[in-house]
């Protein structure tokens, strides 16, 4: 990835002021579907080892507070959302008090992923077919809000929605054989096009039912290269070879809903983390295969562990996810495209103001 730090910094303070002279966000919601890159607290009431609401989680998060975020500050949708002018975060579906459901819902729930078993190793999660069920609950009380179904439309029409799950199909599912069968079952090629068709259809129910026309999709990244799964200090190749069969069957998916209905709004944005490189001196990280925070056995940081200092050098917290100052990076990339080939074929800016 490549990034210029203080254009990015005043962009990132000009969005705030600027929302905060006019209160207008691009968009009039945003609605989150996907893992623990995205959660934002919905694991937290659940019965799962999948879930991040203690220390150190958070030490960057405003007031330092653990909030269910699997890293230590802001996730890359959190950042994207104030890109977009949000003044405030997301809710998480499990708890909106507080909060107006009209400006958007988090559904995204850590080790989800597209089947429903997957993740379930670690306990409960909300897979992303429970995610949409959840989502049409929102829906309808938005169309109360708005006085009937057809005004609710209207309004989803223009909102955004975010996409970023299929990281644990692989890695809490596929790659565990010692609990699922999925890889006794299909081969790699079987098994990206099993998850691709799967996908397709919560989408097309998201785009045919709910109203979503624009739409991000994250595509799942070099999962193999993780501190988490690397083999003697080298990514997982099996991991990351798997992995890129259904990423290349993403972007294809965006293809195919821009050109199936391009009649109707439709605009969906395919969005490449692994295009750019953090390898850049000048973006100052130092550590790339170890975790900021001290582990535990699966991978997660421990309670009250005493995270690095200098956050700021690592790519991961812990042995699964990024720090905020990649989820930083990420989110300026998705936002503004800088990076050739990052955000295809068009940035969340863009898409945003289309
Ligand atoms: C729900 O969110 C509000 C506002 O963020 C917070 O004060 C409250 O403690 C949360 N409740 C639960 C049950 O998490
Ligand atoms: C790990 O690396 C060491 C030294 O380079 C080598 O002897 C060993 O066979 C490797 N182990 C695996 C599992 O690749
Ligand atoms: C994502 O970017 C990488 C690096 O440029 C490239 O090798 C890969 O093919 C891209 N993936 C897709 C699905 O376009
Ligand atoms: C797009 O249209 C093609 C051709 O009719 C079809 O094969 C494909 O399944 C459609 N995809 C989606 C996501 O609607
Ligand atoms: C990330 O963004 C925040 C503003 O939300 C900024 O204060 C912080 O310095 C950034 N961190 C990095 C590593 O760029
Ligand atoms: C956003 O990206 C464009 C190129 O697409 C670049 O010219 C511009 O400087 C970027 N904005 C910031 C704030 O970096």
């Amino acid at each position: 990835m490549v990034c210029v730090k203080k254009t990015w910094l005043l962009l990132f303070v000009s969005n705030v002021v600027g929302v905060l002279v006019n209160g207008q966000s691009q968009v009039p919601a945003l609605f989150i579907f996907g893992d623990s890159q995205a959660d934002d607290g919905n694991n937290n009431n659940l019965p799962t080892n999948a879930k991040a609401n203690y220390k150190p989680y958070g030490i960057d998060f405003p007031f330092g507070i653990p909030t269910g975020r699997f890293t230590n500050g802001l996730t890359a949708i959190d950042i994207i959302g104030q890109l977009l002018g949000f003044v405030e975060f997301i809710p998480p579906f499990a708890n909106t008090s507080g909060y107006d459901i009209l400006k958007g819902v988090n559904y995204a729930s850590g080790s989800a992923g597209i089947r429903i078993e997957t993740g379930t190793q670690l306990g409960a999660d909300i897979s992303l077919g429970q995610q949409i069920k959840n989502h049409k609950i929102i829906v309808s009380k938005i169309a109360a809000r708005l006085g009937s179904y057809e005004n609710a439309l209207e309004y989803l029409n223009k909102a955004l929605y975010y996409v970023n799950i299929g990281s644990n199909d692989y890695l809490n599912n596929y790659f565990l054989p010692q609990y699922y069968l999925t890889s006794y079952v299909y081969t790699p090629q079987q098994y990206a096009q099993v998850l691709i068709n799967q996908l397709t259809s919560y989408l097309l129910d998201l785009h045919n039912n709910v109203g979503a026309r624009k739409v991000v999709l994250v595509g799942v990244g070099q999962i193999g290269c993780i501190p988490r799964e690397l083999k003697n200090g080298s990514c997982a190749e099996d991991v990351n070879a798997a992995a890129s069969l259904f990423s290349s069957k993403q972007k294809d998916l965006v293809d195919q809903f821009n050109s199936n209905f391009s009649g109707d709004g439709t605009k969906f944005i395919y969005v490449n983390t692994s295009a750019g490189s953090l390898l850049d001196p000048a973006l100052g990280f130092t550590q790339f295969t170890t975790s900021c925070c001290p582990t535990r056995e699966d991978g997660q940081c421990a309670e009250g562990g005493v995270p690095c200092s200098n956050r700021n050098e690592y790519l991961f917290y812990d042995e699964f996810h990024p720090t905020q100052a990649v989820n930083n990076l990420t989110a300026f990339e998705t936002y503004n495209g800088t990076t050739p080939g990052f955000t295809y074929p068009m940035d969340v800016k863009t898409l945003a103001q289309s």
